[in-house]
């Protein structure tokens, strides 16, 4: 039975090991030289990502692939992606080659506001708290100078902050919901030291308010955070061309074609079991790019799927339309991103995918994201209305299952051939291996 300890965070790297191997695993030597193994042996390297997060034992690898061909507003980008799943680099790939022959990517970021609020309680008359907001907000507002001075000489800072009557939900329930700009940070950080000293102020601040009675006085703060719900942080990105130039998928018709994308999209607009699958799909697009840029994909899957719900029922992020012989397809989708700060300055591989893409604004960083999920959408629907996705998925899904049987380069280069002609099913490509090396 495994045991509970006490003051494993100040344990050594090694001792951390110790203890979990002889608390968890048989054969101890194979635990120790697999989390060994993944060790970088450039040792300041190595302690960089110890040093990320707490109780570090070794690194956990994803791929990082790239995605070339992605002309975005006329300028060509070579798009990198961390992802484990075979398929998804391959499908945004075949995307971008297809809509480069056809002018490509646009997008525009429609607005880059986020929001931070101050959750407290209040027992009391409405309109002294309003009276004393009104009167506050300007202190706030100079309370966190300190904090924003940066960011004002970077062109950013606190835009507003609201007073919110949330009584009708929650007895005695108000908020100071306020809203930033954070330039080309993400922005968490700053947000929340704003809040937090708006919150000391606003209670201080209270206490010291004659028109307040005694009780009036004690407001409660309940917490102060940043919101990752952020519709107003958006960008819509959007591919277009002649019906007749959608003619790459052989054997079927433009018009076949464009009725068959557009009946897919429409069906994820008003079916949410179909579009939770389709907007996973752009997710693959879009988490990985984030991930490869260091940014946070919890924050941003959060605020795309909220936004996805918006109008009362979950729905598709993108939507395609055919008017005057012109398809369209594009995605309207929150992104608080951010290309400097965090782990952006400090990731290696991060600061190396943010140079590949031309060390981008945020701006830009959010159009190349929006992008790699239009892109995605845009292949998964393609192959899902014409061969199906199994076809494209398995071919890359094949060197996993080579792999998990150990196969040889010998093996690999011969069944790989096989099944350009044969389709591959986990069975098939088991026989076509046992096959293989009965007959050596
Ligand atoms: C698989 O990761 C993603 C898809 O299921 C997306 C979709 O169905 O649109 C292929």
């Amino acid at each position: 039975m495994s045991t509970s300890i006490s003051g494993f965070s100040k344990l050594s790297k090694s001792k951390k090991i110790d203890w979990i191997v002889d608390s968890y695993f048989s054969n101890k030597e194979d635990a120790k030289s697999i989390l060994k193994q993944y060790w970088n042996t450039n040792d300041k390297l190595q302690q960089l990502h110890d040093e990320f997060i707490e109780n570090t034992i070794t690194n956990y690898y994803l791929p990082l692939g790239v995605a070339p061909n992605f002309l975005i507003n006329d300028t060509l980008y070579t798009i990198p992606m961390a992802i484990e799943e075979s398929s998804v680099v391959a499908a945004a790939s075949k995307a971008a080659k297809f809509w480069l022959d056809r002018g490509g990517f646009k997008t525009e970021v429609i607005s880059t506001i986020k929001v931070g609020q101050v959750h407290f309680k209040y027992h009391g008359g409405f309109e002294v708290l309003n009276t004393f907001f009104k009167a506050v907000k300007p202190q706030l507002i100079a309370a966190v100078k300190p904090i924003t001075k940066n960011m004002e000489k970077r062109g950013g800072g606190v835009i507003d902050i609201e007073l919110k009557d949330k009584t009708k939900d929650i007895a005695g329930y108000y908020q100071l919901h306020a809203t930033f700009d954070t330039q080309d940070a993400m922005g968490a950080n700053f947000i929340n030291s704003c809040l937090e000293q708006f919150a000391q102020t606003f209670k201080e601040k209270a206490q010291q308010f004659k028109d307040f009675s005694d009780s009036e006085k004690n407001i409660d703060i309940i917490m102060s955070i940043l919101s990752n719900y952020v519709p107003e942080c958006l960008v819509k990105a959007e591919v277009s061309c002649k019906l007749e130039d959608l003619n790459d998928y052989s054997g079927i018709l433009p018009e076949e074609f464009a009725s068959k994308f557009i009946q897919a999209v429409n069906i994820a607009e008003i079916e949410p079991y179909r579009a939770v699958t389709h907007n996973k799909g752009i997710m693959n697009g879009i988490d990985a790019v984030v991930l490869a840029t260091g940014n946070d994909f919890r924050a941003v899957e959060a605020g795309v799927h909220a936004y996805a719900s918006r109008h009362g029922r979950y729905s598709s992020l993108t939507h395609a339309s055919v008017e005057n012989g012109i398809f369209k397809f594009w995605i309207e989708i929150p992104l608080a991103l951010g290309t400097v700060g965090g782990l952006t300055g400090l990731h290696p591989l991060v600061k190396l995918s943010l140079e590949l893409l031309k060390k981008p604004s945020a701006k830009t960083l959010m159009s190349i994201v929006a992008v790699a999920g239009l892109a995605q959408n845009f292949a998964a629907l393609s192959s899902l209305t014409t061969t199906g996705i199994q076809q494209g998925h398995m071919k890359m899904h094949l060197m996993n299952i080579l792999n998990q049987f150990d196969a040889n380069a010998q093996e690999k280069a011969t069944l790989v051939e096989h099944f350009k002609t044969n389709n591959v099913t986990h069975s098939a490509v088991v026989e076509a291996l046992k096959h293989l090396r009965t007959k050596h």
